[in-house]
């Protein structure tokens, strides 16, 4: 029995995996193992010799038995401490590039200047992209007859066959707005109007969709002179260098007077820099709001005035990031949006602290 022990003991501890193993349980403790045959022939021992044996079978069974399960976890502990060594990786490596997606530039524009007017106490209005032509042109001091509305190559929306009322437009401008914010809230107010407008033109400078940011601030006693150096600041703002404005006479049905609004730049190169220079570059229209405009808007024109203006996002952000033309905005070529465009965590290039 006892050689039967160290055989056993010491071929369980060299066995090299756990097909072996069960080898040698088959062959010592199996059905028809050495151990479990030695049992059998206890029956034809005497019942003193019996006493002696049975026992010690029995504990050499056990023996065996705990030797293969201790030597089989062993075995799996070598196994998954080999897996654990191939399988090993480096943390500390920096991670496999993503294609990550850019912040368009018209985005990354709208952004700054709202921020800019916010600090000069600005809210945001919005208003919707189809408007009646009441909103659109008849509040705004344009009657059916005036030429601004062939002017503004207008896209109007098809109405059901026999239906005779006046079709709705594509906004042209974000002027509507102001009419929507006035009826909405009254005087005084103080607000910027960012979005989409839609005109039939196509060219490096034109496109059928583009983006304009309203302005408007009503009170008892704004004047042009508010409107000049709520400008001034801002495009100061937005450039980062001051920037001087030139205000021009002009004429826009919605306000009187009106001014086109020129900044100072230079032109070298073919490059435009803001700020500099003894060139001007028309960049918005503006002017102190009609009369019959705010008494479309319900707000009395013998109490309250105020100045409004309108400024092309996509303009002030070919300017700003030198991008040369407008249609490639809205192109979605990725070579485009991956140069042009804004990591999501750019803060905006803004010249911090607005004077008030
Ligand atoms: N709505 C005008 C345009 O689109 C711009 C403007 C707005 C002019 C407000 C004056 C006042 O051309």
């Amino acid at each position: 029995m006892e050689e039967l022990r160290q055989k056993y003991i010491a071929a369980i501890s060299e066995a090299a995996d756990e097909g072996a193993l069960e080898a040698l349980r088959v062959q010592a403790v199996g059905k028809k193992g050495e151990v479990s045959l030695k049992m059998r022939e206890l029956g034809k021992m005497t019942p003193e010799e019996r006493k002696v044996a049975g026992p010690a079978l029995n504990a050499l069974k056990d023996e065996i038995n705990s030797a293969l399960a201790a030597k089989k976890a062993a075995l799996a502990d070598v196994a998954l401490e080999e897996r654990l060594k191939e399988e090993w990786l480096d943390v500390t490596l920096p991670s496999r590039p993503t294609r990550r997606g850019t912040i368009h530039p018209i985005s990354q524009v709208t952004e700054e200047v709202t921020a800019i007017f916010a600090d000069m106490g600005f809210a945001v209005a919005e208003g919707p992209q189809v408007e009646d032509d009441w909103h659109n042109f008849d509040a705004l001091n344009i009657p059916g007859h005036h030429p601004a509305r062939a002017e503004m190559d207008t896209f109007y929306m098809a109405r059901a066959e026999g239906d005779n009322r006046p079709p709705n437009v594509l906004r042209t401008h974000t002027s509507p707005v102001q009419i929507r914010s006035m009826l909405k809230h009254g005087a005084p107010i103080r607000i910027i109007c960012p979005g989409r407008v839609y005109r039939c033109d196509y060219d490096q400078t034109h496109t059928p969709m583009f983006h304009q940011v309203e302005g408007l601030a009503i009170g008892k006693d704004i004047s042009m002179a508010n409107l000049k150096w709520t400008l001034e600041e801002f495009f100061s703002a937005f450039f980062g260098t001051h920037v001087e404005t030139r205000f021009r006479a002009s004429h826009f049905p919605f306000t009187e007077p009106s001014a086109e609004v020129d900044i100072r730049c230079s032109w070298e190169g073919g490059t435009v820099k803001v700020g500099e220079g003894d060139d001007w570059l028309e960049v918005l229209g503006s002017g102190m709001v009609h009369p019959k405009v705010l008494e479309a808007g319900g707000i009395d024109p013998e109490q309250w005035q105020g100045f409004a203006f309108g400024v092309g996002i996509d303009r002030i952000a070919m300017l700003k990031y030198g991008i040369p033309d407008l249609r490639a905005f809205f192109d979605s070529d990725l070579r485009w949006l991956r140069h042009y465009g804004f990591g999501a965590l750019d803060v905006p290039t803004i010249r911090g602290g607005v004077s008030r």
